[in-house]
């Protein structure tokens, strides 16, 4: 196991413990954010977007304020919601409909939070680094997001 995974392997322990005792998506996904928003290096924006009326709305998260709603589809959000998939961008730059929130942004990973084959939302991670993200990260945080919807009702 290197040491990315034993990073995720220790965040995934620290968030069923957060988790346990609550069953609210909103609560546990603010939390889930701040963890990771403060446990991995090199991330400038962590958080959620929930599937809502057919769009991604704004949930909870940390870094600057972002946009708040998200059409499926578009870009890297709206991708990862549309395929059902985690999706990897080591530039954003060079991704086709990519929505600039925050210019330090250059790399992005969206995971989509599928429950009981509905799409509850997308967890959606920002890096100011190239390349931030890869098979290690996606493993690591499908395995966070599994966690999280398996501590809530919806
Ligand atoms: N870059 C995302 C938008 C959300 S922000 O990064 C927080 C996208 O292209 O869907």
């Amino acid at each position: 196991m290197n040491s990315k995974q034993q990073l995720y392997d220790q965040l995934a322990g620290q968030l069923s413990n957060l988790l346990s005792g609550e069953r609210d998506l909103t609560a546990n996904a603010a939390n889930f954010s701040s963890l990771v928003f403060h446990s991995l290096p090199d991330l400038n924006w962590a958080g959620f977007y929930f599937a809502k009326d057919g769009d991604l709305v704004l949930g909870p998260f940390q870094g600057k304020p972002a946009c708040v709603r998200i059409r499926i589809g578009q870009g890297v959000c709206g991708a990862g919601a549309a395929k059902g998939e985690t999706v990897i961008v080591p530039d954003v730059h060079s991704f086709p409909g990519h929505i600039a929130c925050d210019s330090a942004s250059n790399s992005e990973i969206v995971v989509p939070m599928v429950k009981d084959s509905r799409l509850l939302g997308v967890l959606d991670l920002d890096s100011p680094v190239p390349s931030r993200f890869d098979q290690d990260d996606a493993r690591g945080l499908e395995a966070m997001v599994k966690i999280l919807l398996s501590s809530v009702n919806s």
